[in-house]
C-alpha cells in the first residue's frame, strides 16, 4: 500500500520533471532532425500527438500520424518520430510529443531545439604593419574617450561572417588571450545578421597601445560558439613589429630649471618634429588643463597656485597621445622673497659662519670615514679567510699569501 502509494508519486515527478525538463537537443542548419517519440508504438495503429512551438508557428501546432505532414517542414514518420528535412533558424522552440504505449501508459517526450551554423574561419582584415609605442596617458585616454573613442593604434578588424546563434570573437597576442582593459587594450565590437538567412556577422577592431618597442608579436583572433560543446574557431594570425616611439618630445622651460621668483614669468615650450604640429595639450599635477591646444605654456606672475609639477602631451592622429618628461615648476628659494642684490649681499655675510660650518662639516665627516674605513679593513680581513669568489688564480694567491698577515694584525688591532 504504502510502497504502491511512493511508487505512483515518483512516478508522477518524473513525468513533472520529464516535461519540465525535456532534453536540449543541437542540430546542424540544412541538415535533417528526426525526433523520437518515446513509448510510442513502431507500427501504426498508434495513439500519439506532437505539438510544435517554434519560430514558423504562432502558439501551438499539432501534427499526428493521421494529419501528419505540414508542407516541407515537418511530418510524423510511420514509426512515430518526427521528421524536419531541413532544418532553419525558424526551427528552434519547444516540440513535445505524448504516446500512449501499447500497455497503456502515457508517456511525454520533450525536446529545446537549437540550432547551429559554424561560421567560415575569422580573417583579420585592415591589418596594421607596425606599431608605435605610445606613452599611455590615462589622463588623455579619459579625455578622449569622452569626445572620439574611436580614435587609436588599430591592430587590425577580425570578421566572422555565417554564424548562428551570434557567439563572441576573442583575439591572442602570442597565443595568450588579450582582455581588453579600456586603457591599454580596447576592441570595437559590431554584430549584423545578414537579413536572408539570419546568419550573423560579427566584427571585432582591436586597439592596442603598446608600451615596449623593438618587438615582435603575432595577433590571432577566434569565434567562441555561443553553445555548449562547439568548438572555437580560429584565425590565422598576422605578425607585426612594434617600433621605438616616432619621435621624442622635447619639453623646454624657461627659466631653466623650472625655478621661478615669486611673480616672475614662467614659459613652457612643448616640441614635436611631427608635421603638421599635432594637438598638444597640458598636464598639471596629473590634470588635465582645460585651455585651448597650444604648443607654449605661459604662466605669468606666477603664484604658489603656480607651482607644481607640468607636462605636454602630444595627440597623433595615427597612434596614441605621448607624454613629455615632467618639469617642475617652483619658487626660488629666497630669504625674503627679494631676489638679486640683497641676496647676494647676504650671502656675502653669511661667508664666514659658511666656512666654519663646513670646516666643521669635514671633521666630522673625516672622523667618520676614519670609523668606517677601519670597520671595512677590519672585515675584509675576516672575509679573506674563506674567499668566495675565485676568479683569477693570481688574486687568489694573493689573497692566500696575505692571509696570515692580515690574520695576525686583525687579532692585535682591537
Ligand atoms: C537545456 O538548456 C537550458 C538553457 O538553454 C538549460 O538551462 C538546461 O539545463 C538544459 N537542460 C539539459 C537537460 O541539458
Ligand atoms: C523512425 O524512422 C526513422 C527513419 O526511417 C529513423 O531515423 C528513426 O530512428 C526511427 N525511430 C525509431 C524510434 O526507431
Ligand atoms: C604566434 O604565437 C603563438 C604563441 O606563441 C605560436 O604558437 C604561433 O606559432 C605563432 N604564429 C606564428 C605564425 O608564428
Amino acid at each position: 500500500m504504502t510502497a504502491g502509494a511512493a511508487m505512483e508519486t515518483w512516478v508522477l515527478v518524473l513525468s513533472l520533471w520529464g516535461a519540465v525538463s525535456g532534453q536540449n537537443i543541437t542540430a546542424p542548419i540544412g541538415k535533417p532532425l528526426v525526433l523520437k517519440c518515446k513509448g510510442a508504438p513502431r507500427k501504426p495503429p498508434q495513439q500519439l500527438e506532437w505539438k510544435l512551438n517554434t519560430g514558423r508557428t504562432e502558439a501551438w501546432k499539432v501534427l499526428s500520424p493521421q494529419g501528419g505532414s505540414w508542407e516541407s517542414v515537418a511530418h510524423v514518420l510511420p514509426n512515430g518520430s518526427l521528421l524536419l528535412p531541413t532544418i532553419d533558424i525558424q526551427d528552434e522552440g519547444t516540440f513535445r510529443c505524448q504516446a500512449t504505449s501499447r500497455s497503456g501508459k502515457d508517456i511525454k517526450t520533450n525536446y529545446q531545439v537549437q540550432v547551429y551554423q559554424t561560421p567560415k574561419k575569422p580573417k583579420i582584415v585592415d591589418s596594421a604593419s607596425k606599431l608605435t609605442v605610445g606613452v599611455p596617458n590615462k589622463v588623455m585616454e579619459e579625455e578622449r574617450s569622452k569626445h572620439n573613442p574611436e580614435n587609436g593604434p588599430s591592430v587590425g578588424t577580425c570578421v566572422s561572417e555565417g554564424g548562428y546563434p551570434e557567439g563572441t570573437l576573442s583575439w591572442h597576442l602570442d597565443g595568450k588571450p588579450l582582455i581588453p582593459d579600456g586603457k591599454g587594450v580596447s576592441v570595437k565590437e559590431e554584430a549584423s545578421r545578414y537579413p536572408e538567412t539570419g546568419l550573423f556577422r560579427l566584427q571585432s577592431e582591436l586597439l592596442v597601445m603598446p608600451d615596449q618597442g623593438g618587438l615582435h608579436v603575432n595577433f590571432s583572433c577566434s569565434f567562441n560558439p555561443g553553445l555548449p560543446r562547439r568548438r572555437a574557431q580560429h584565425s590565422a594570425p598576422i605578425w607585426l613589429s612594434i617600433g621605438e616611439p616616432v619621435e621624442k618630445i622635447q619639453l623646454a622651460v624657461d627659466p631653466e630649471g623650472g625655478a621661478v621668483v615669486p611673480g616672475g614669468t614662467v614659459t613652457l615650450t612643448c616640441e614635436s618634429s611631427v608635421q603638421p604640429t599635432p594637438e598638444i595639450h597640458w598636464i598639471k599635477d596629473g590634470m588635465l588643463l582645460s585651455l585651448p591646444p597650444s604648443p607654449v605654456l605661459l604662466l605669468s606672475e606666477v603664484g604658489p597656485e603656480d607651482q607644481g609639477i607640468y607636462s605636454c602631451v602630444v595627440t597623433h592622429p595615427t597612434h596614441g597621445p605621448q607624454e613629455s618628461h615632467p618639469v617642475t615648476i617652483s619658487f626660488i628659494e629666497t630669504g625674503e622673497g627679494r631676489p638679486t642684490a640683497d641676496s647676494v649681499e647676504g650671502s656675502g655675510l653669511g661667508t664666514l659662519p659658511l666656512v666654519l660650518g663646513i670646516l666643521g662639516g669635514l671633521t666630522t665627516a673625516a672622523l667618520l670615514i676614519g670609523i668606517i674605513m677601519w670597520q671595512r679593513k677590519r672585515r675584509q680581513g675576516e672575509e679573506r679567510k674563506s674567499p668566495e669568489n675565485q676568479e683569477e688564480e693570481e688574486r687568489a694567491e694573493l689573497n692566500q699569501s696575505q692571509e696570515p698577515e692580515t690574520t695576525e694584525s686583525s687579532a692585535g688591532g682591537p
